[in-house]
């Protein structure tokens, strides 16, 4: 009986280590299952210029220059799928894309539920107002409506911190908001704000200008996230990543788009 006992009891552990495996474990490809496909499949929601945004059909930017290096080092081509912001972390931790490459922040609680690469930049948030607001600092937006993307570190910053947010899951849209007095601020990762203003602003006369205000708020270090599973393949972008910053060539990207380029201090 006792035997019995404990041979369905070591049954049982069998069936629950086989279970907590298939269905909540590892959903990222390793570094030689990605080699063996012979592509890397990444997420990306192209409204987030100079990091990713559409030319045409075409997604282009810094961080598609960035994985196209990486994918030639690992012998492997970059396939892009696009979506919205708010669909590519989900996608990314269940395991529907190798990789998501969107201008990501790496967070504490992000952390939780997914892998990092090692940041390659870090961004901040800044704010934008229309010419002639009388929003000038952080201080002036407290308590004020502002309009953030879904799903980004912006919306999770501003909803702590007491701000009324609208979210959009177009950044564009989030920027319309502003420009038809739906809120009266609108928050966004600083590059990517002073890219879509002054696309907004040529050929506007001055008092028609969106103004970004130089009080950036936040610090973002931007990285690509992977599912757990990846850790082989994380590690192998971490060093291919570590030698094209030490090498310029990651500021020689950042050049091609015309923006200066300093590494994060090193941990
Ligand atoms: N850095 C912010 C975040 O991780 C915003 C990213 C938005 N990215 C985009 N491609 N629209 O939440």
């Amino acid at each position: 009986m006792k035997k019995l006992l404990s041979f369905a009891l070591a049954a049982l552990m069998v069936l629950v280590c086989v279970f907590s495996f298939t269905s909540c474990g590892k959903k990222g490809k390793t570094l030689d299952e990605v080699k063996k496909a012979g592509e890397l499949i990444a997420a990306t929601s192209p409204d987030f210029p100079p990091f990713e945004n559409l030319e045409g059909e075409e997604v282009v930017g810094i961080e598609v220059e960035i994985l196209k290096k990486v994918c030639e080092k690992l012998g492997v081509t970059l396939t892009l799928k696009q979506m919205d912001f708010d669909s590519v972390l989900p996608g990314v931790t269940a395991g529907k894309f190798d990789c998501g490459m969107s201008g990501i922040t790496v967070t504490e609680s992000r952390q939780k539920n997914m892998l990092f690469t090692d940041p390659y930049f870090v961004a901040a948030q800044a704010i934008v107002v229309k010419a002639g607001s009388a929003i000038q600092s952080k201080a002036d937006l407290s308590g004020k409506k502002v309009s953030v993307q879904t799903g980004t570190t912006a919306e999770e910053y501003c909803s702590e911190n007491g701000y009324t947010v609208s979210a959009f899951a177009a950044n564009s849209d989030a920027q319309t908001a502003l420009l038809n007095g739906n809120v009266d601020a609108w928050v966004i990762d600083n590059l990517v704000g002073i890219a879509m203003v002054e696309t907004y602003n040529q050929g506007k006369a001055d008092d028609e200008k969106l103004v970004i205000l130089s009080e950036a708020m936040t610090s973002e270090p931007y990285a690509f996230a992977f599912a757990f599973g990846s850790e082989t393949l994380v590690a192998e972008i971490n060093k291919i990543q570590k030698a094209m910053i030490e090498d310029g060539t990651i500021a020689a990207i950042f050049a091609q788009f015309g923006e200066d380029y300093a590494a994060p201090a090193s941990k």
